[in-house]
């Protein structure tokens, strides 16, 4: 990624909800922001009666043995991006894990248990890891103004779009980008800004680099199949945020936070192992499959109905692959530029 853009969450509240949108929904952008959630966390470091755990997002309750599988396809994930990312340059980042506690690990339990929402207290295997920051409040608020659906012409008054954004769930704010959807639905009734999902209309409309989305999500499909030996079944990529070292007298400031803009992989808990030594139709097999199940489909980008941005999903990952194929000796083995030729037409007979 090229050149960092530093832009102030004052500044930005000057102009309207397309430009702020337009400008942040862009893993170029830094946000200076004040945060009283900086000030609470490292009061919280030295007053541990202070720390407590807040539910940020849920999915499918995994059984403990999917949790430790996860954890193994999520560190071999991670490790494939510390490995191949510095010569692809994919763009994209994954949480990295800190730690796996048992359930039988009963020293932990004792200390931090208290500190969980009382429905998340009975014990089972846990995961800890990076979070993914969520987008700045500046960017939420123009979601809202810009996406909650409308009376007629009329925007809900800025009242109502207060109460929507202090609403828990709308602060953990990430966003979803369906690049293989040109629209879908959101309705007043389930307006969330939790996993908010992005459709290509909407995105396009507001002139956001798809291209560069596309290109990115592709190449961190080949890190993931041809560095990890993950089919990547039913992951998630987001747009979120998170905090970086301020310059100058800025970085002094505890109440002052520099957010940047990140494209993030997450979620592998549908996800399984392919053997790479496996016959070569087998390992195709196991990555087409992936492609085109679940919510797959939602994130890359359709190959018949957007055909320029499927060919920089596609650029993306055979640029990608044929990088890692070569570090890895696999080259006279596997061909990128045939694996994608069979996906498509393996996509054509999928989808309608
Ligand atoms: N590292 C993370 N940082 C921030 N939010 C996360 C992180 N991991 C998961 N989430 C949120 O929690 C939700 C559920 O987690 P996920 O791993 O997708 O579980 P499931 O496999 O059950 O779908 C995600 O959709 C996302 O919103
Ligand atoms: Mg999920």
């Amino acid at each position: 990624m090229s050149s960092r853009k530093y832009l102030k969450a004052t500044d930005l509240a000057q102009l309207s909800a397309v430009d702020i949108l337009q400008r942040c929904l862009n893993v170029e952008t830094v946000v200076s922001t004040k945060s009283s959630f900086m000030q609470r966390s490292h009061l919280a470091v030295r007053y541990p009666d202070l720390q407590h755990i807040v539910e940020i997002g849920a999915g499918m309750q995994a059984l403990s043995t999917n949790l430790v599988h996860e954890y193994s396809l999520h560190q071999a994930v991670v490790r494939a991006f510390d490995r191949y990312d510095g010569s692809v340059n994919s763009g994209v980042r994954v949480p990295r894990l800190f730690n796996i506690i048992r359930d039988t690990d009963e020293d932990f339990g004792t200390h931090n248990l208290d500190k969980f929402p009382t429905s998340y207290r009975t014990r089972g295997h846990m995961v800890t890891m990076d979070r993914i920051l969520p987008l700045p409040k500046i960017v939420r608020k123009a979601l809202i103004s810009h996406f909650y659906a409308r009376d007629g012409d009329v925007l809900p008054d800025p009242g109502a779009i207060d109460a929507i954004l202090d609403i828990p769930q709308n602060k953990h704010c990430l966003v979803r980008t369906y690049l293989g959807r040109d629209t879908g639905v959101l309705t007043k009734h389930g307006f969330s800004l939790r996993n908010f999902p992005l459709f290509l209309k909407p995105m396009q409309e507001l002139g956001l680099d798809v291209m560069g989305l596309a290109s990115t999500m592709g190449k961190a499909f080949a890190i993931m199949h041809w560095g990890a030996g993950v089919n990547g079944d039913d992951v998630e990529f987001v747009l979120g945020s998170s905090v970086i070292q301020g310059t100058g007298v800025e970085a002094l400031r505890l109440d002052v936070q520099q957010r940047a803009i990140g494209f993030y992989l997450l979620d592998f808990g549908q996800c399984y192992v392919v053997d790479l030594s496996d016959d070569r139709d087998i390992v195709y097999q196991g990555f087409k499959g992936a492609m085109v199940t679940g919510d797959n489909q939602l994130f890359i980008p359709h190959y018949e109905k957007s055909p320029h941005l499927y060919a920089a999903f596609r650029k993306g990952y055979i640029e990608a692959g044929q990088v890692i194929l070569q570090e890895r000796t696999l080259e006279s083995k596997f061909s990128v530029v045939d694996f994608m030729n069979e996906y498509e037409e393996y996509a054509e007979d999928f989808l309608c």
